[in-house]
């Protein structure tokens, strides 16, 4: 399995070099480097024997039918968009392991389909909506959203369209009706596996996460000859809120809540700014907790802006419940874990994942690799080769399992 490890992290690596930003891997949504991708990853299915094909929303699609094909089908994959400046391995290592998976498939002589999936739109930077692939292959894919536009002004449907895709065939990327479940390799992109040591685990649930947009408007007025007291200043009055964002996630328990964007006008240094517009990203385990706080951040937000004499506008982008994991497919995880001669670690994901969707109509499991550091959504994200084999140890397992169960 090393060397399936090893050639897994070679692709990661090279992927990493296809992007929008010459020196940082940055891929959003249906840009020019995702074609590129596309033909790295349609080269390696082909060589696996695969059908290809780019369904209307861009994933790129790769299906291995036996020749004593059961008719039944496991769906692998992940995501191969980015967040801007990002790591190699965050999507991209389960599209790459998930070609693994199928080698290993194949030397099973399983009678299982296998279908990869590298979901076009995960991380939902394009367009401010995440999991625009795995809607689409869910069935959950609202035509409303190709009017959603990107900060350059372009819609979704003209972005479908200039990558030479039909929008009025969406509803043919729904996943097969011979489609058993969904497994997600995926890094974990925190700290957990590091601190004990760990190389996989299996995935219970993914938290529930509300992303908002909350704008501040006051007054532009002059930095120089304005009092302090007279002073309607939105980037003030956004600023005091972002600190109270901070010290309401400290006080909860496994709460984390985010303001990652500012965007500030006229956002010049002598001028009192006039109106800023900030991201919430507020997340939890239990979704009541995540909704209370939600609810309590936007009166907070309320009331600063009355004292400041400030407006407050807010608009929520996209709001995903907290999803449990298939209970079967996860034990099957966990025992091929215990199999592989590996401590069976379960836990929970703090980061979203397409399998938060896939998950609400297909059986669905995650399987995390350590990610050195915690470290990810940033260059430094890393494996480590060991435990990418391990996890393949585990994949062989998990699909001798199935095979049995499948037959
Ligand atoms: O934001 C997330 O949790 C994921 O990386 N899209
Ligand atoms: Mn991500
Ligand atoms: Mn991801």
């Amino acid at each position: 399995m090393r060397d399936r490890a090893r050639r897994a992290i070679a692709e990661c690596r090279r992927i990493a070099e296809l992007t929008e930003e010459p020196g940082r891997t940055t891929r959003r949504y249906l840009t020019g480097p995702t074609c590129q991708v596309h033909e790295l990853l349609r080269q390696r299915m082909e060589s696996l024997g695969m059908a290809v094909h780019v369904d209307a929303v861009g994933n790129l699609r790769g299906l291995w039918k036996p020749a004593n094909s059961s008719g039944k089908r496991l769906l692998i994959g992940s995501h191969i968009d980015t967040v801007p400046d990002a790591g190699a391995f965050d999507g991209v290592l389960g599209v790459t392991l998930a070609l693994e998976w199928v080698g290993i498939s194949q030397e099973l002589g399983l009678t299982l389909d296998m279908e990869i999936v590298a979901f076009s739109e995960e991380e939902g930077v394009r367009f401010n909506l995440p999991y625009i692939g795995s809607r689409a292959v869910a069935g959950n894919f609202d035509p409303a959203w190709l009017a959603l536009k990107d900060e350059d002004g372009l819609t979704l449907e003209s972005a479908i369209r200039s990558f030479g895709l039909d929008p009025a065939k969406i509803g043919e990327a729904a996943f097969d009706a011979g489609t058993i479940g969904y497994v997600e390799p995926h890094i974990e992109q925190g700290p957990v596996l590091e601190a004990e040591n760990l190389s996989v685990a299996a995935v219970t649930a993914i938290v529930g996460q509300t992303r908002m947009s909350v704008r501040f408007t006051g007054h532009a007025n002059h930095a120089g000859t304005t009092p302090m007291r007279l002073r309607h200043d939105a980037l003030a009055g956004a600023a005091e809120w972002i600190a109270a964002v901070e010290s309401l996630a400290l006080r909860t328990d496994g709460l984390v809540a985010t303001v990652g964007k500012i965007e500030n006008e006229p956002n010049v240094g002598n001028v009192v700014s006039a109106n800023s517009r900030v991201s919430l990203d507020v997340r939890h385990e239990d979704d009541p907790v995540r909704k209370s706080a939600v609810a309590a951040l936007l009166e907070q937000a309320e009331a600063i802006a009355q004292r400041r004499g400030l407006i407050v506008e807010q608009k929520q982008l996209s709001e995903q419940a907290a999803a449990p994991m298939d209970a079967r497919l996860t034990d099957f995880m966990g025992e091929a874990i215990g199999e592989a001669g590996l401590p069976v670690k379960r836990m929970t994901s703090g980061a979203g994942h397409d399998a938060i969707v896939m998950a609400a109509r297909l059986p669905t499991a995650m399987l995390f690799v350590r990610s050195p550091g915690g470290i990810s959504h940033h260059p430094a994200e890393s494996v480590r080769e060991e435990d990418v084999a391990a996890s393949l140890e585990v994949a062989r397992r998990f699909l001798e399992q199935l095979g049995r169960e499948v037959g």
